[in-house]
């Protein structure tokens, strides 16, 4: 069998063939090959039995019938078996276990495996996208992390990712805070920390314009004169602007993210007036009471809602803006898609949007992108509430990031006893941060999620520790045998894997490729931290049982192979959700 690397899409197409070669509609059947349940076999089928009910065909024998016309390299590859009413489970061989390990040894390999549909394409990914003036807060996390592992895995299957910050950098609150940092900029404080100042002169502005409508108008002012381009209030505005991202830097050096562009909102600025004159001439967009409105009358909940894509007072919005850019992407970054890894509150929005933009494109005879909002939930405390510190406060993101690294520090103090100053500082980066963003990526994301310091760095469980561990754990195999890992001299002496350990490994070394599908496909990198876990588990079962450094070399390479790959397959994952990894813990 030719050696692919996404076993589970190898078998779906040889299924189509086969389908095709029985004379049936290949064209309607999905075989739906997964991953299987161990027990049943590597890969199973389920596409047969709802292909047989639309057909009116007997599952179990038109299973049958496909399994005989499979082709004869698949047929020798694997052990297949009908099961049930009509799932079809293929068992490798395990010669083809062996020849799949020897074909996928460099990252590079793997990354050529999994080049997907999407190679090629251009995806936009909007992610991040905080707004300015303010410091990174908790709730800011979960987009960066998200996005970062999403563009890795998009990037890894071949596709052309452009990861664009779209921060929010315009608005009606600029008004406030420059009539607060006229009136009352600590220096000192500004010297210290300059975005902590630009927050709190947005409050001083606020809270003053609340209390006192003289002052609202003259900071209605102000922003009249940064919207007029006046060059005092310009150049406020621009410190503002580069304070914020200079500060969101630092940030994303920890996390590991990095954008290609920062387009924020003000970018667009000049960019919305063509926006409502298209989707005025098209039809879509009408005038009420001053402001431009997109119906939606076919839409159950936005029948009655309309789209407002300029206010009354002539001004832009979020909408407007948002609009604008994905005609930017679309024109400028040639994207065949582009995706919002948003917060799901704000969903309606995003189905408005694109909802706007697919008819829009449509009516002007333009490709219309994919769009998709990558939604996530909120990021809970143990309580169940929004975390929040223990005054109400939003918990900025420095101070998490800072508090996971000394947490981290204690476990490697307990654990790493011998290894020297230097080493335990950066292991303890690594597991701090690396926890925070496992903890949030190992949850499937639709959902919110329970941050909880015990259960994010520990040792126990589905968790980065656990992970980077058992890197190190491999690598220290290595080390200890003076052996390098995916030597390919050693591993041509390599015999026939044999124990029963040795094979469940291998089982599982091979559904790398599954999983990575999985988590790219559907924009969902949980589904690869679990494979990640439970291949470390598997790990540990074969080393417990197989000695590595046995006197029979034609063994040892085998099991050195075993041990490569899984250092490959685990590095790899990490490095696709974001994480970095440690030679020794
Ligand atoms: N700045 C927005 C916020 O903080 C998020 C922007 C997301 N991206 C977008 N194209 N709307 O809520």
């Amino acid at each position: 069998m030719h050696a692919s690397f996404n076993l589970a899409a190898l078998f779906d197409a040889a299924l189509k063939t086969a389908a095709t070669a029985t004379g049936l509609d290949a064209a309607d059947f999905a075989p739906e090959v997964r991953t299987a349940d161990p027990k049943h076999g590597d890969f199973q089928a389920n596409g047969v039995l709802p292909y047989a009910k639309r057909t009116k065909q007997t599952p179990r024998a038109l299973a049958e019938k496909l399994v005989a016309a499979l082709p004869a390299d698949v047929r020798e590859a694997c052990a297949i078996t009908v099961a049930g009413p009509g799932f079809i489970n293929f068992t490798l061989q395990p010669a083809a276990l062996q020849s799949w390990l020897r074909t996928f040894s460099t990252r590079e390999q793997l990354s050529a495996g999994a080049a997907t549909a999407y190679s090629g394409q251009t995806w936009v990914v909007d992610y991040s996208s905080p707004n300015t003036a303010k410091q990174m807060h908790v709730g800011h996390l979960r987009s960066a992390v998200i996005g970062e592992s999403i563009s890795r895995l998009l990037a890894f299957s071949g596709a052309k990712v452009i990861r664009d910050n779209h921060i929010g950098d315009w608005g009606t609150q600029f008004g406030k805070l420059i009539w607060a940092y006229k009136r009352q900029l600590d220096t000192a404080a500004f010297a210290e920390d300059p975005l902590a100042e630009f927050e709190r002169l947005y409050k001083v502005g606020n809270n003053a314009s609340d209390a006192d409508p003289a002052v609202l108008k003259e900071a209605q002012q102000e922003l009249v004169k940064l919207q007029s381009g006046d060059p005092e209030n310009t150049a406020i505005w621009k410190e503002i602007g580069e304070v914020s991202v200079s500060s969101f830097q630092q940030i994303y050096d920890l996390l590991g993210v990095r954008f290609d562009t920062t387009l924020g909102e003000s970018f667009y600025n000049d960019k919305v007036g063509r926006v409502y004159q298209e989707l005025t001439d098209c039809g879509l967009a009408s005038e009420s009471q001053g402001a431009l409105v997109v119906f939606h009358p076919e839409h159950p909940r936005f029948k009655d809602q309309p789209f407002l894509v300029r206010k009354s007072d002539g001004a832009a919005n979020y909408a407007s803006t948002d609009l604008a850019t994905i005609l930017y992407r679309r024109e400028h970054f040639h994207a065949d898609a582009a995706i919002y890894v948003i917060d799901s509150r704000q969903g309606d929005h995003c189905q408005q949007l694109f909802l706007t933009a697919q008819k829009w494109f449509e009516k002007t005879g333009r490709k219309v992108p994919r769009l998709e909002h990558v939604a996530f939930g909120t990021v809970l405390g143990e309580d169940g509430r929004p975390l929040k510190t223990r005054n109400g406060d939003n918990i900025k993101l420095k101070d998490l990031l800072s508090e996971a690294v000394e947490r981290a520090r204690r476990l490697v103090d307990e654990k790493s006893t011998d290894l020297p100053e230097d080493e335990r500082r950066v292991i303890s980066e690594v597991v701090g941060t690396g926890s925070v963003q496992y903890a949030d990526l190992s949850q499937n994301r639709s959902s919110d999620y329970l941050f909880s310091w015990d259960k994010m760095i520990s040792l126990e469980g589905n968790t980065a520790a656990y992970l980077l561990y058992a890197v190190a754990r491999v690598r220290s195999i290595f080390r200890k045998l003076e052996a390098v890992p995916g030597d390919s001299a050693v591993e041509a002496d390599a015999s026939p894997l044999e124990t029963p350990e040795e094979l469940s490994l291998a089982r599982k070394v091979t559904k790398f490729s599954d999983a990575v599908a999985l988590a790219t496909n559907q924009l969902r990198p949980h589904f690869l931290c679990l494979y990640l876990y439970e291949l470390a588990g598997e790990f540990s079962t074969f080393y417990a049982a197989n000695k590595v450094a046995v006197d029979d070399p034609a063994v040892r390479a085998r099991r050195l192979m075993l041990c490569a790959r899984t250092l490959l397959m685990l590095e790899t994952g990490l490095d696709l959700l974001g994480l970095r990894t440690v030679n020794r813990m």
